[in-house]
């Protein structure tokens, strides 16, 4: 079932490079709701946790080095069709396959520091969102 909900990271690089409040005026301008957010700095083993997915991945332990390198803002959007929304605004995962005007294309700089995390189905939105926020920071 759809829910409406997605869940985000504008990840250390795009944190670092000040681009935190013009990320989340364009979230705003396509028209999402912030439930809930936070900015928070990872251990290590909370991005292993969140990523491990990934695990088996040539690229995980770079990924979750980048991931604890700097600050990060989580955060739980909503929308109608709000997991496909938000991947087209935000844009390809590589920034150089980005779509002019998405988020990648204009603050991202490479695949790895790709500026903006957004879940890839209702179902990871879900888990994602609960692996950051519990039921009492989420309305
Ligand atoms: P994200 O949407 O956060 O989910 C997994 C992340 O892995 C992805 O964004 C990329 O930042 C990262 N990633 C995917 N492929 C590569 C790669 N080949 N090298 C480094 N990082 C990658």
């Amino acid at each position: 079932m759809a829910t409406n909900r997605t869940f985000t990271m504008i990840k250390p690089d795009a944190v670092g490079n000040g681009y935190t409040g013009k990320i989340i005026d364009d979230i705003l301008a396509a028209g999402f709701t912030i439930k809930a957010m936070k900015y928070i700095h990872l251990t290590k083993a909370q991005a292993e946790g969140f990523y491990a997915v990934h695990s088996e991945r040539s690229f995980f332990g770079e990924l979750v080095d980048f991931m604890c390198s700097g600050p990060i803002v989580a955060a739980i959007l909503e929308k109608e069709n709000a997991v496909e929304d938000f991947r087209k605004l935000i844009g390809a995962t590589n920034p150089a396959n980005a779509e002019e005007g998405t988020i990648r294309k204009k603050y991202a700089k490479s695949i790895e520091a790709n500026a903006v995390h957004g879940s890839d189905s209702d179902e990871n939105a879900e888990i994602e969102g609960n692996y950051y926020f519990s039921a009492i920071e989420r309305f």
